[in-house]
């Protein structure tokens, strides 16, 4: 019996630890929420789309700290193409994360011209409902991996945001049609994910991340699972929404991609080591 109540006197500290230690967890949450819901407009040049400064992200996983990002600063102007290059585990995805507002950065700042006229907001300073505004409508996302509702048909998923968002149904109907033309898509509209292609996939989740109408695209490896010459035709249509005055930012391994970018920056350990001048056309990167 004594040992059993020595037992359960163990259990119930360690029960009131825990709960301690979530209350303590909780209230340090709810601090940060705070002070994150603090988000105030800044006036940011009107001809810059994004503007990081001093970006740093620590993952701590038990012992190990892990410092993804290193006082990363970046900006783009309205219209640019970037690319970001570097070997697996340099932080690519972490920055790509923190930019799209999928996740909160330790410190720095990531200041949007969310009006396009220069008033600039910190998404680091936002709450998670704000981030998902943000997502909404403000930044598209392109994963390597589609992320498409296999439920739903290309039209449908192409739809959902501007759902989500809302928007009349004739304003849907005529941007969703309009969407999946430039994208050469128009007669795979009733297709189901698993009814396309690779490619097919591809194309849709870009003229999903455009319904909106955001600020910038930021693609994580968007060709990492085409072949040749899928990863060209899906190149294409990223220079031509380029030409149409569209801000990206690309996250990607193949080198002749990155070459057709304005500027070509290389992450390394977090840091971004090297920036060159890249502009090559299609016709250029295919001669080799
Ligand atoms: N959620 C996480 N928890 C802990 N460590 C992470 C997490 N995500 C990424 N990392 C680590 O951070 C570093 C950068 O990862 P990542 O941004 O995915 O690199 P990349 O996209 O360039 O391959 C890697 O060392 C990775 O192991
Ligand atoms: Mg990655």
């Amino acid at each position: 019996m004594g040992c059993k109540s020595k037992y359960y006197r163990r259990d119930q500290n360690n029960i009131n630890f825990s709960y301690k230690r979530n209350v303590v967890i909780k209230k340090k949450m709810r601090k940060k929420k705070e002070l994150r819901s603090t988000a105030r407009a800044v006036s940011i040049d009107p001809n810059i789309v994004l503007d990081v400064h001093d970006l740093i992200k620590i993952y701590t996983t038990g012992n190990s700290i892990v410092t993804a990002l290193n006082k990363v600063n970046l900006t783009i102007k309205k219209g640019e193409f970037i690319a970001i290059v570097g070997p697996s585990g340099s932080g690519k995805t972490t920055l790509i994360n923190c930019l799209g507002a999928l996740d909160f950065p330790d410190s720095g700042k990531i200041i949007y011209n969310v009006d396009s006229k220069g008033m600039g907001l910190d998404v680091t300073q936002m709450t998670n409902k704000q981030h998902k505004k943000m997502r909404l409508r403000k930044i598209g996302l392109i994963f390597q991996f589609y992320n498409l509702f296999p439920i739903l048909t290309a039209y449908e998923n192409v739809e959902l945001p501007m759902v989500i968002d809302k928007r009349d149904a004739k304003e849907r109907e005529v941007k969703v049609k309009s969407l999946l033309k430039r994208i050469g898509l128009e007669e795979r509209m009733e297709h189901l994910p698993t009814q396309m292609s690779g490619g097919e996939q591809q194309r849709v989740t870009i003229a999903r991340a455009l319904v909106n109408e955001p600020l910038i695209i930021l693609a994580d490896e968007p060709t990492g699972e085409l072949d040749t010459e899928t990863t060209t035709n899906i190149l294409k249509i990223f220079l031509d929404l380029k030409k149409a005055g569209e801000s990206i930012l690309m996250v990607t391994h193949n080198k002749r991609i990155a070459e057709t970018a304005d500027r070509i920056i290389t992450l390394t350990d977090g840091v971004f080591t090297d920036e060159v001048i890249g502009g090559k056309t299609l016709e250029e990167i295919n001669k080799f």
